[in-house]
């Protein structure tokens, strides 16, 4: 999601006080709600909710105030139950620590035989001190991350527009699938003789992705998306420098997601960037102006980034094959077309898909992807060595590929993210995939109607297809910024949509609800936006404050995104203070 801009920023300041006139979710301490979370309610029952409990709840305990608050949260909307007002800050596992304390426990060693421990591991491979570790119980160590996993907002906790991520709910079924011992419990060195089953899974979804894509073999090593993108441009490198006609250019839109030009540029080719028409959709005079032979291959993702089909695709290619050019198609938008259109029938030569998106796993926070490549037959002896091959009722890995450009992967990808896209696909079949585009287009179409009573579009163009950006610029000119409304919306229970991209759109909001979601939540998101709307036209201010409810107020998130500190550095105590200078870090400056 590089370049995106949501509010789960990771850097910290002061909760500001809540700005009397805002609403929002109860102050009172309630125990953590499940999936769905639900209304504050001291009934019994109710989707998601159920009674309010008075065992200690998240950060902080301390007794239950059933007194009402200022209004309760929409229907579908999450407390910020672990995180409400009072709650203290949660203090780091450091300083937990407590000299002694363990939360594991090892046998003594009786009956092992002993070992000469510089032959083991020879005194300069040593460390000189222990390493410093906090030292707590299981019960502090377990506490400890619950209470911050409760402040987080997560796909199993409620609804997640964030437009171009596909944030959406993830079936179980396939957790289950990657969690199966046969596939969990494998080294990635194994023989093939002893993996068999897994590799049988790699040739299958292999399979059903050139069936999706209309494509001929593909690669899983590439770990994301935009490692999928360096992957397919240095095949098409090495297409045209097989062909001897080595090219420096390639072109992409202006509404690119920020991965395609920065894997352009990873890749050694230059950037050329094409205007949008007013519909938003590629301008096909201003790409044929940018098209010689010197054009490597032009990278468009379709649906676009503005959620707009690219109806003119079929022209797009002919102009581009027409200068020797390759088509790339960015698969990030893949959820809106599954078994309905495919990439190769409209003229692709290359695909990356992201699995994490478009199938059973969450996108972002840093987690395992895949962004497995597929391309059409001309380009199969440059994919990536070795690939899963058949012979009779047996399966090999195949690394007799001259040709290849070689690994981008010290593997052959996160394996658990490929089993839990082949279990979805299963689960789904064919029938239940197109299922999926349809769902994903229809709840995108229905909440653009309900948000366009006071939202504008980016770009005035309809229906749109699984996403949607609109503009705030209505809003700015009444004193809230697209930022504000973001904030606004943690106040009132749901995850931000993207902010601010695709840069084309003045303030843009681009909101994706994703197939999974039921109509209650899209109606409560919607209630919840055209309140901030009204909020706006009254009176800004209480929306510059949010969030005011959240465990974290507003950030700083331009300081945090150029000066990332995701490392604790622990001030000098004399008494811990011998480690390896390693463990600490350069004092003043961030490391990452
Ligand atoms: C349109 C588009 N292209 C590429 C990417 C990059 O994918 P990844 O984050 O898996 O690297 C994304 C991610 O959100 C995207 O939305």
């Amino acid at each position: 999601m590089t370049g995106d801009t949501n509010g789960n920023s990771s850097q910290s300041q002061a909760r500001p006080q809540p700005h009397p006139a805002v609403g929002g979710p109860p102050t009172g301490r309630v125990a953590a709600g499940g999936a769905g979370g639900g209304p504050v309610s001291t009934a019994p029952g109710g989707a998601g909710g159920g009674p309010v409990s008075t065992s200690p709840g998240g950060a902080g305990g301390g007794p239950l105030s059933t007194a009402p608050g200022p209004a309760a949260p929409a229907f579908e909307a999450v407390p910020w139950a672990a995180g409400a007002l009072d709650a203290e800050a949660e203090r780091l596992i450091f300083e937990r620590s407590s000299p002694g304390r363990r939360a594991s426990s090892f046998p003594d060693g009786d009956g092992l035989p002993e070992q000469d421990l510089d032959q083991a591991l020879p005194a300069g491979f040593r460390r000189t001190a222990p390493v410093r570790l906090p030292e707590v119980s299981e019960r502090d160590l377990v506490r400890h991350y619950t209470r911050l996993a409760h402040r987080n907002y997560a796909v199993d906790l409620g609804f997640y527009p964030l437009g171009s991520c596909t944030m959406k709910y993830n079936p179980k079924v396939a957790e289950a699938a990657a969690a199966l011992p046969g596939f969990a419990r494998l080294h990635p060195a194994q023989p093939a003789e002893q993996v068999q089953g897994a590799l049988e899974l790699l040739a299958r979804l292999e399979h059903a992705l050139c069936e999706l894509t209309g494509l001929a073999a593909a690669t899983f090593q590439p770990a994301a998306g935009a490692h999928g993108e360096l992957t397919g441009l240095l095949i098409i490198r090495a297409h045209h420098e097989a062909r001897n006609d080595p090219r420096r250019r390639v072109v992409i839109p202006d509404a690119a997601h920020g991965t395609n030009p920065a894997s352009v540029r990873m890749a050694g080719f230059e950037v050329t960037t094409v205007a949008s028409s007013p519909e938003g959709l590629v301008d096909l005079g201003s790409l044929e102006k940018a098209l010689d032979s010197d054009v490597a291959a032009f990278m468009i993702t379709n649906p676009n980034t503005l959620g707009l089909f690219e109806r003119n695709i079929a022209r797009v290619a002919e102009l581009v094959h027409g200068v020797g050019g390759q088509l790339y198609y960015d698969g990030a938008n893949f959820n809106a077309i599954l078994g309905k259109a495919r990439p190769g029938d409209m003229g692709f030569d290359v695909v990356h898909l992201n699995l994490h998106k478009t199938f059973a796993t969450p996108h972002g926070g840093g987690g395992p992807g895949a962004g497995p490549l597929v391309v059409a037959e001309h380009l199969v002896d440059f994919l990536p060595a070795p690939g899963v091959v058949r012979d009779g009722d047996r399966y090999r890995w195949d690394t007799d590929r001259p040709r290849s450009i070689g690994r981008v992967h010290g593997w052959n990808g996160n394996f658990g993210i490929l089993v839990r896209a082949y279990a979805y696909l299963l689960a789904n079949g064919g029938d239940g995939l197109r299922g999926v585009a349809e769902r994903a287009v229809l709840n995108a179409n229905y909440l653009l109607e309900r948000l366009s009573a006071a939202y504008q579009l980016g770009y005035p163009s309809r229906p749109v297809m699984h996403e949607f950006v609109l503009s705030a610029r209505r809003q700015k000119a009444q004193g809230a910024r697209g930022l504000d409304i973001a904030k606004g919306l943690i106040d009132r229970g749901f995850h931000p949509p993207t902010v601010y991209f695709p840069l084309i759109v003045e303030e843009a909001l681009m909101v994706e609800p994703t197939e999974t979601e039921s109509l209650e939540t899209l109606d409560s998101f919607a209630d919840a936006m055209l309140e901030i709307a009204a909020q706006a036209e009254a009176d800004p201010h209480p929306l510059h404050q949010a969030p005011v409810t959240a465990p974290v107020g507003r950030l700083d998130e331009a300081r945090a995104a150029r000066n990332l500190v995701a490392r604790w550095h622990p001030p000098s105590e004399p008494d811990q203070a011998a480690s390896d200078p390693a463990d600490e870090g350069p004092p003043d400056k961030p490391t990452w």
